[in-house]
């Protein structure tokens, strides 16, 4: 047995619990594998999981000097392990901002604009790494027989119009107003705009991002009434998705605001979001406004 007691099956349920989310052996497994990468490395003074309550100090001498601030979802689409569909991996960098001694919860409560770097990795019929510097985003795909990651998706860019859109539709009657009226819009026939849409949706925010940006999309986490501030995590989920979707060209807010400059108060905080295609941003967007002023509008 290895240190995450990976003995059976990767994905049988393991016994422990984060922010009230189950843990699967292979989320486990995947994040010590990054956690010793990164403290064999010498640029990472702190970590930030999805799997760990607190942050991880790399605490050698040299880690704990060092300038980059690691935020990671390990194993993103935990519920597909058992069923054989893609999941992924999810990262973002940040530079500290002290300077002296070790780096502190400052250094990682930074707003997703601060982010140096963000990407994806991707295990699905090829692996392939998506990432960004702020400089547009090039995607890498895994040779095995090299075992190097090659440029495969030079300067991706999403298509401002796209025609899937991705969210889960079973929890349908917990969504706002604004959600359930672009859900009916996206539904509705019209030849000019190509409606209907096509749903898709994977269970897997790194699988159902990467195909959008291929082939354009929107993807929509909202805050439901059993989330009231959405399921997704800004730090390790949101703000390194939006990152990457913008430098590709498209859009990335909460339903109202920019991802990338909501305030960070704790490394587990949720947000709703909205990431994808400009267009269809936008336009679900406009739902929300709608919903938002018709609530005004009956308060008064
Ligand atoms: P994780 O496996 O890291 O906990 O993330 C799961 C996320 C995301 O990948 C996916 O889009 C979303 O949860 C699915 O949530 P629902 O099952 O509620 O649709
Ligand atoms: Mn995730
Ligand atoms: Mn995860």
């Amino acid at each position: 047995m290895n240190k995450a007691g990976l003995t059976d099956m990767p994905g049988q349920a393991g016994s422990t619990n984060i922010q009230g989310e189950n843990q699967q052996k292979l989320d486990i497994y995947a994040d010590h594998q990054f956690i010793a990468a990164l403290k064999c490395g010498v640029e990472c003074c702190i970590v930030a999981s999805e799997e760990h309550e607190d942050i991880i100090r790399l605490d050698t001498d040299i880690s704990t000097n060092a300038k980059y601030i690691v935020a990671i979802d390990p194993l993103d689409g935990s519920s597909n392990i058992d069923v054989n569909v893609p999941v992924g991996t999810i990262f973002s960098i940040y530079r500290r901002n002290s300077i002296h001694g070790p780096a502190n919860l400052a250094d990682v409560l930074q707003k997703g604009t601060e982010q140096v770097a963000a990407g994806y990795i991707i295990y699905g019929s090829s692996t392939m790494l998506v990432y960004t510097t702020g400089n547009g985003v090039n995607g890498f795909t895994l040779d095995p027989s090299i075992g190097e990651f090659c440029l495969s998706h030079p300067n991706m860019r999403i298509p401002a119009k796209g025609l899937i859109y991705s969210i889960n539709e079973g929890n349908y009657v917990h969504f706002p107003q604004g959600v359930k009226d672009y859900i009916k819009y996206c539904q509705v026939e019209d030849d000019t705009t190509q409606r209907p849409y096509t749903s898709r949706y994977i269970d897997s925010m790194v699988a159902d991002i990467h195909r959008n940006l291929i082939k354009g999309g929107i993807f929509i986490y909202p805050v439901t009434s059993s989330a009231p501030q959405g399921k997704l995590r800004l730090v390790y989920e949101c703000n390194p998705m939006a990152f990457i979707i913008e430098q590709a060209g498209g859009r990335a807010t909460n339903g109202f605001e920019r991802i990338l400059t909501l305030d960070v108060n704790n490394i587990h905080e949720r947000s709703p979001i909205f990431i994808g295609s400009t267009d269809m941003v936008k336009a679900a967007e406009s739902f929300m406004q709608k919903q938002y002023e018709n609530e005004r509008i009956g308060q008064n």
